[in-house]
């Protein structure tokens, strides 16, 4: 799809959103908040602060069941009761999305391009036969909760408030076919940096994280544990995650552990393009092309085959690789194995682009920047 066509989607699906989140309150979308008296933020390490290991006070959660959803509620962080044949816990249906908060230097709160993931979410759910979910209900969710919320979302520097939207099928049911009942979860956890150092690649050349035809694109809970085998066998030999590699031939990189992939080769920027159904469409990934293009500098998503990426790295004309994710944001990649050699990358104080990338990135999330692209809605005081 061309960069214009996209960007009148962008602004279309923006406008919408905005304009209807202006109007939603949460008595529009009728939530019933039931609010902690014990917080645990206390409990927090803001100094330590590990990927996933706290969770804010209070979780989203609403039903769909005949085919409209309802019970929209607030309520404390905590654990939610299931029937044992719960469909998702039988045949998959569970997808969920990854974004963040970001504290400003002005105390304001901001959700870097949150319409993106309620977008998102439902292709997801559309792929794996689920009910999907009004954007604005998803805004008007999401809004009161991180409101609720707000003192969870530190200003520290590399901190954030990560926010699982969720949803899985709910209903009791043992035959196999899309369930009639779904559950719609958001729960928050405050983060640091998801690698504490840049990571170690072992190219994949036999399993495979997603194939033609499958659901890759998707957000979907099973390819993630699809990945966990081979990634601990990868882990086993020291590698931080795996270069997956197409299912059919295992001649072109597809992503890397649970992120994008980008390649800088000869002053380009590459990353495999979205035309197979293999690939996310990443978020962070479509910032980091929207920003190079506006950066002037050349583009490219396409295939990029094992050989080539070994070639570029031996001659010296590959000088810059990295994953990116919303968790992990921008990861350097520090050396790939490559058919069991160790290919060790140029030094991470030179690589400008992913650098300059990253600080700009950053600084537009926490509203240091100028918001060029009108990614950042800013959460109503
Ligand atoms: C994200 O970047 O939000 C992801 O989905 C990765 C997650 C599985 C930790």
């Amino acid at each position: 799809m061309g960069v214009l066509l996209k960007k009148i989607i962008f602004e279309n699906c923006r406008t919408k959103i905005e304009s209807i989140c202006l109007m939603t309150t949460t008595d529009s979308l009728n939530i019933q908040i039931e609010k902690t008296s014990h917080s645990s933020i206390h409990k927090v390490d803001f100094d330590q602060l590990p990927f996933g290991k706290y969770f804010g006070d209070h979780m989203f959660s609403a039903l769909f069941r005949n085919e409209a959803w309802s019970d929209f509620r607030i309520l404390p962080f905590g654990p939610i009761s299931m029937h044992p044949s719960m469909a998702a816990l039988h045949y998959g249906q569970s997808i969920f999305e990854g974004m963040k908060a970001y504290r400003a230097d002005n105390g304001d709160i901001l959700l870097f391009r949150p319409w993106e993931n309620a977008r998102r979410l439902n292709r997801s759910a559309e792929r794996l036969c689920m009910a999907t979910i009004p954007e604005e209900y998803f805004m008007d969710a999401l809004s009161t909760l991180i409101d609720i919320d707000r003192e969870w979302v530190s200003g520290r520097e590399g901190h954030s408030l990560y926010i699982r939207p969720f949803m899985f099928a709910s209903e009791a049911i043992l035959g196999v076919r899309p369930a009639q009942e779904y559950t719609f979860m958001i729960f928050t956890s405050p983060v640091g940096n998801y690698y504490n150092s840049p990571v170690k690649l072992m190219l994949e050349t036999h399993y495979s994280r997603a194939t033609k035809g499958g659901t890759g694109t998707a957000k979907a809970a099973g390819n993630y544990a699809a990945a966990l085998y081979p990634a601990k066998l990868g882990q086993l030999k020291g590698y931080s995650q795996q270069l997956w590699t197409d299912s059919s031939t295992h001649q072109f990189i597809e992503e890397s552990g649970t992120m994008n992939i980008f390649f800088v080769m000869n002053g380009k920027l590459i990353t495999p393009s979205l035309e197979s159904d293999t690939i996310l469409s990443g978020i962070t990934r479509d910032s980091i092309i929207q920003v190079a293009r506006h950066w002037r500098v050349p583009v490219e998503e396409r295939a990029i085959s094992v050989d080539e990426l070994d070639d570029a790295i031996q001659s010296g004309a590959l000088t810059d690789m990295f994953g990116a994710g919303t968790a992990a944001t921008i990861a350097h990649v520090e050396l790939v194995n490559i058919r069991g050699v160790d290919r060790v990358l140029p030094d991470i104080k030179t690589r400008q682009l992913s650098n300059d990338i990253a600080r700009f990135l950053s600084d537009i999330r926490t509203g240091k920047a100028d918001d060029i692209f009108e990614w950042t809605y800013r959460l109503p005081r």
